[in-house]
């Protein structure tokens, strides 16, 4: 990807919450939104568009509103709305492409915070013209990132565990859910499965469960258990924001095998896997161009 390794980025990415308040130049704004707007498509085509705005009131707002999530030092933020439509897949695809244009904002030396949670979407409806036809799921807040984290940034970073992610063994399994996937047996896909590890998730839950079976990656959701049911999201109508957490693992993971010149597809093929629990559902696959070569060798 362009002229820096994904790897790297995906690396320095965290939560940004605190911000220089300073507005970001025309020139890195002109080529986020260009990016947006070239890698606006997910795997199946699902449109998203972008809009890169101020919301001076949305921020007393999100103040007000205010969960686990607290911005300092920015009023821009970049709003994604997708259109509604029938494929089970769209809120995944958006999360697929916007945390792709996070990626991006972050090979700027731009700061990103993904608000899913935290945020009244009147306002930022009104910002980008939200459409009958189109949802508005999550915005991201971005600017130059301050040089010092906040107390309450370290705060909500305890609180959520940010820095931690769950171990390589509860993530990835082999054949089964039953027998995890041992790292030494991965391969030339390692890197792609630390880097999903990486990703960012709501509440930092990483609901992905990833099977590997044949030369396929199976992506499941396994949802925690009543995270869709919080008050704030049941009052506000937000979106399932699992199922973007789901969008955003499969981004990491393309990416950097796009990088290391690892061709493959997404197909929606249920290996019909014996689910551990009904809170895990099947997803998504990725499988490997020519699925008759061994991809490990
Ligand atoms: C879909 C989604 C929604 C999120 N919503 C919020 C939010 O409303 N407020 C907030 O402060 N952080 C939010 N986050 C950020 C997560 O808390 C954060 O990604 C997680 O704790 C891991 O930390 P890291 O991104 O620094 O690696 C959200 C992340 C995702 C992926």
């Amino acid at each position: 990807m362009d002229d820096y390794s994904i790897i790297d980025v995906i690396r320095s990415r965290y939560s940004c919450r605190s911000f220089q308040n300073k507005p970001i130049s025309d020139q890195l704004k002109s080529e986020l939104l260009k990016y947006a707007e070239e890698n606006n498509a997910g795997p199946f085509g699902t449109h998203s568009r972008f809009h890169l705005g101020q919301v001076t009131s949305g921020l007393a707002i999100l103040r007000r509103l205010n969960t686990y999530g607290f911005i300092n030092g920015t009023d821009e933020f970049l709003v994604g709305v997708t259109t509604k439509c029938t494929d089970q897949l769209e809120l995944e695809e958006f999360g697929y492409v916007l945390e792709k244009i996070i990626l991006k904002a972050t090979a700027l030396g731009l700061g990103t915070c993904w608000m899913g949670g935290t945020f009244r979407k009147s306002v930022f409806s009104n910002l980008i013209g939200l459409k009958e036809n189109e949802s508005l799921p999550a915005v991201i807040a971005i600017g130059y990132p301050a040089e010092k984290k906040r107390r309450t940034d370290r705060m909500i970073r305890k609180f959520a565990k940010s820095d931690h992610r769950r171990a390589w063994e509860r993530l990835f399994f082999y054949e089964s859910f039953d027998t995890p996937l041992k790292k030494e047996e991965t391969g030339k896909f390692t890197t792609a499965l630390e880097m999903l590890r990486l990703a960012p998730s709501a509440s930092n839950k990483q609901p992905w469960n990833i099977v590997k079976s044949d030369n396929s990656w199976h992506f499941y959701l396994r949802r925690t258990h009543g995270y869709q049911d919080q008050p704030i999201l049941a009052k506000t109508g937000k979106a399932d924001l699992q199922r973007i957490d789901i969008g955003i693992a499969m981004s990491h993971f393309d990416m950097t095998l796009l990088e290391s010149k690892i061709i493959g597809k997404w197909v929606i093929d249920n290996p019909k896997i014996t689910l551990p629990d009904d809170l895990t559902e099947y997803k998504i696959s990725w499988v490997p161009k020519n699925s008759l070569s061994n991809p490990n060798k």
